[in-house]
Order: C-alpha cells, then structure tokens, then sequence
C-alpha cells in the first residue's frame, strides 16, 4: 500500500533528481532495442477507416467547442458513423508522422518523448458498418482489427464498478498502457509523464465528441483486473489506464 508520503513523491519532480544520481543508464541509453510503436496486427483482417480529413461533419468554432465541453452521460441508442468514429480515433491517438527510423510516432495529441505508451480498444454496440465486438485501433494504419465479436455492455459496466452508461453507449474506449514504450527512454521517472500523456488522449476526445454533438466521459473508476481480463491484457506489460464511453448524448 502506498502512503501519502510516497504518493506525492510520485507527483512531485524530486524523483528525477534522485533517479538522475542513482540511475544506471536507461535501456536507450544502453542501446537495447526500441520497444514497437504498437502492437502488431499481424494475422489479423485490418478494416480500414475512413480517411478523417476528408469528411464533412459539422465543425464548430473551437471557441464554442471548448465552452460547451462537458461529460455526458446519458445516450439515446442512436448509431454513430464510421466517419464519427474515425474522426474520434484520429483526434485521440491519429498519428500524422512517423520519425526516421522508426524511432517515434508524432501524433494529434502530446507525450514525453513522443513515446505514445497507449493503445486503444474501442467496445463497439451502434456504429454503422461494424459489427458489435471489440476492436483494436491500428493507429500507424488509421484501421481497426476485430478482437473478439459479441455485445460486451453489461461485462463493460460490471468493470466498471456497475457504471451502467460506461457500457450500455455506442461505443467506449479503453486506453491501455504498454509502460516499457516509456520506460526504455525514462526508467524510473516514466510513471508521471505516463498519467499526463493519458489526460491529452480523454482531453482531445471530449472536445472532438464536442465538435460532432457528441457526449463522453472520462472514467478512471473501473475494476483492474476485470477489465484487464475482459480484454485480454496480461496487467503487467500490458493495463487498462483510462476509459471513456461515446454516445449521440439524449439531451444537449
Ligand atoms: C481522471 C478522471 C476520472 C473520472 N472518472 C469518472 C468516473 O469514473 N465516473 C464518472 O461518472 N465521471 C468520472 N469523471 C468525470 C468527472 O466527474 C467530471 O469531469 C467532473 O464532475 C466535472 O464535470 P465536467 O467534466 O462536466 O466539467 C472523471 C474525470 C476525470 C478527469
């Protein structure tokens, strides 16, 4: 268990001075292999999204867009588009360049050394064109791959603590953490930067979500292990940090 000392050792910066002095050198600095940008799709049927910069949903002023942000939680069982989905994918994780040698990705959001530790699971019930199941973001493609086919709402909701709108919604986003992606670079100080880097991702979703009249809400109250199992993440190497449910909101 943690104590409050330790817990706000961990917010607080002094850690890098003291990692900095009894630090070794990091796995990058040894020359140990990169870890993957993400996760392979190989074996998998990639279904290829629609281009995000090429559709014509309603935009709003950013003004208005960062105004009227709020999280939302009641959804009507309205589907949402393929082009609403993919827009949502890009805004959070798209990447829009990949650095030589594929050191790194450069992405719509942030992350301490462009480490983008996340990958993305979207539970998906109402979206036109795909089939109800879990899927799996394959950001280095703007596509998705099926992991396992079937209506997982009332499993989704059971994790996250009987949270019913987190499942029963049109589609809801896990965020997982792949730590090492960070680690290589920054050992032991990888841990804050990790938790900032997932804030861009919900941040940048709610106000794309704002942006198509779309509701969201960021979800840090879940059950580790259950969800972790529901996925198939072994909740190590590989965890569930951060959710958000996405639906057409009843009221606006
Ligand atoms: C890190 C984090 C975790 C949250 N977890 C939950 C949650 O598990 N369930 C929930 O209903 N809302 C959750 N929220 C939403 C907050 O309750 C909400 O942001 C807050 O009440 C302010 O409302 P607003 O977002 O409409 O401005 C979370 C928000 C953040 C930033």
């Amino acid at each position: 268990m943690m104590t409050r000392k330790e817990g706000r050792a961990f917010l607080s910066n002094k850690i890098w001075q003291e990692v900095n002095r009894e630090m070794n050198k990091t796995d990058q600095m040894k020359g140990l292999p990169q870890p993957s940008l993400e996760k392979s799709s190989e074996g998998y049927d990639l279904i290829s999204l629609p281009d995000p910069n090429s559709t014509d949903l309603i935009m709003k002023d950013l003004r208005e867009i960062v105004f009227s942000r709020e999280s939302r939680r009641v959804y009507s069982d309205e589907k949402l588009s393929l082009e609403a989905l993919s827009f949502l994918l890009w805004s959070s994780q798209g990447v829009k360049a990949v650095m030589k040698n594929n050191y790194a990705t450069l992405r719509t959001v942030p992350s301490a050394g462009a480490r983008h530790p996340f990958e993305t699971y979207i539970f998906v019930r109402l979206v036109k064109g795909l089939k109800r199941g879990l899927y799996r973001y394959v950001a280095l493609s703007h596509s998705l791959v099926l992991e396992k086919e079937g209506d997982f709402a009332s499993e989704v909701a059971d994790a996250a603590l009987g949270q019913k709108f987190v499942g029963h919604c049109a589609a809801t986003f896990v965020w997982s953490v792949i730590p090492y992606r960070t680690e290589w670079r920054y050992d032991l100080t990888s841990y804050k930067p990790i938790l900032l880097d997932a804030g861009h991702i919900c941040q940048n979703l709610y106000l794309a979500c704002e942006a198509l009249n779309l509701g969201t809400c960021a979800i840090a109250a879940y059950d580790q292990e259950k969800i972790d199992k529901l996925i198939g993440l072994d909740g190590y190497d590989e965890f569930v940090i951060y959710m958000a449910p996405v639906g057409k909101p009843k009221r606006y």
